[in-house]
């Protein structure tokens, strides 16, 4: 049988670089090996307060950004998680045994927490909870996501082998796939911290769908590191990360981009820079708007149906095994 990835995001409105090539890249090169299911995650969105028509609308536009991108969905299911019921009560269930300790130490949590000090609900502290269940339902053999998941993949395994050892054999352990390069882009406006939308200001990221004036803005604020030289260098992590970047939308080698840029100074390379990343993203958001919304629509049922079908399947299985 075919192996299966499961990966997903969260419908927050901005989709970055960081999660294209962190995590989005890698679903298209590893669908046409394994059976691929992608998830739109809403009802992790649910952590942070949302307004429901911007929800709504985040949500189908999080679904046309993976077709757009180039996500097969005959091949692939794709479907919004709140619509299939099976993860919210397996979550449940894996609540139940996880160590308030384990979920304690998740990184992710701690920053949020302390990012949103006035809206610390529960949902943010039992997320990965949620997050196992949506991998634990399907078989999934592989996890495709960026640095910042190892740690939920990880929790995920442990949850895994716990109700395996309590109920007998019931769960795939999963294993999380993380591409090295693109791991973790950092923020353009603090390369100390990885790029992310829910930095303070827009000027940390690049957005899927950033219009050609407002890439070259973000792209020449970007902070820069002392030096003046376009060579890749742990000791630099600015100018690393734009030439990483810069690497991923041109296809071309750090190498031949340090090449091209040896006698010129950031001013050339940053507005070249921003030229290669219009260039990329362009296609991408010409294709975003021309889905049509009944496409999506079916895409989507088909989607739930499909997922349904196995999680149902898996659930009752758990049910059965822990006296339901
Ligand atoms: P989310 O929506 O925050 O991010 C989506 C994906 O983008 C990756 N990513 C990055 N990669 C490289 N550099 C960055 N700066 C960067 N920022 C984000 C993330 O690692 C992720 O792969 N909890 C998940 C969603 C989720 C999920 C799942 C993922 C829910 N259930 C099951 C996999 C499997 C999240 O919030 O991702």
């Amino acid at each position: 049988m075919q192996k299966k990835i499961f990966s997903a995001m969260q419908p927050t409105g901005i989709i970055h670089l960081g999660n294209y090539f962190g995590a989005m890249n890698n679903w298209l090169s590893l669908q046409k090996e394994y059976a691929g299911i992608f998830s739109i995650v809403d009802l992790h969105a649910l952590t942070i307060p949302q307004k429901p028509e911007e929800l709504r609308t985040n949500i189908r536009n999080l679904a046309k950004l993976y077709l757009a991108a180039g996500l097969d969905p005959q091949k692939n299911i794709i479907f919004r998680q709140s619509q299939v019921h099976e993860h919210a009560e397996l979550a449940w269930i894996l609540t139940c045994i996880t160590p308030i300790s384990e979920l304690e130490r998740m990184t992710q949590y701690k920053d949020k927490a302390k990012q949103h000090k006035e809206n610390i609900n529960a949902g943010l502290f039992t997320y990965p909870c949620l997050m196992a269940a949506d991998i634990l339902l399907y078989d999934t053999n592989i996890v495709p996501v960026g640095e910042d998941q190892k740690q939920h993949v990880e929790l995920a395994r442990t949850i895994a082998n716990k109700f395996n050892n309590l109920y007998g054999e019931t769960f795939v352990v999963p294993e999380a796939m993380i591409n090295k390069e693109t791991a973790r882009l950092r923020g353009l406006d603090n390369p100390e911290k990885k790029m992310s939308k829910s930095a303070p200001s827009e000027y940390n990221f690049i957005s899927l769908m950033n219009k050609p004036d407002l890439i070259r803005k973000k792209i020449q604020k970007a902070v820069t590191d002392s030096g003046t030289e376009i060579k890749f260098s742990p000791e630099r992590p600015a100018i690393s990360n734009l030439l990483m970047i810069y690497h991923l939308v041109s296809g071309n080698s750090i190498k031949e981009i340090e090449g091209e840029f040896e006698n010129k100074g950031y001013g050339d390379f940053k507005k070249e820079l921003a030229e290669r990343i219009i260039e990329f993203l362009t296609p991408l958001q010409e294709r975003f708007e021309a889905i049509d919304d009944n496409e999506l629509d079916q895409v989507l049922e088909n989607g739930k149906q499909r997922a349904e079908t196995l999680a149902k399947k898996k659930l009752k299985e758990v049910k059965d095994k822990i006296g339901l």
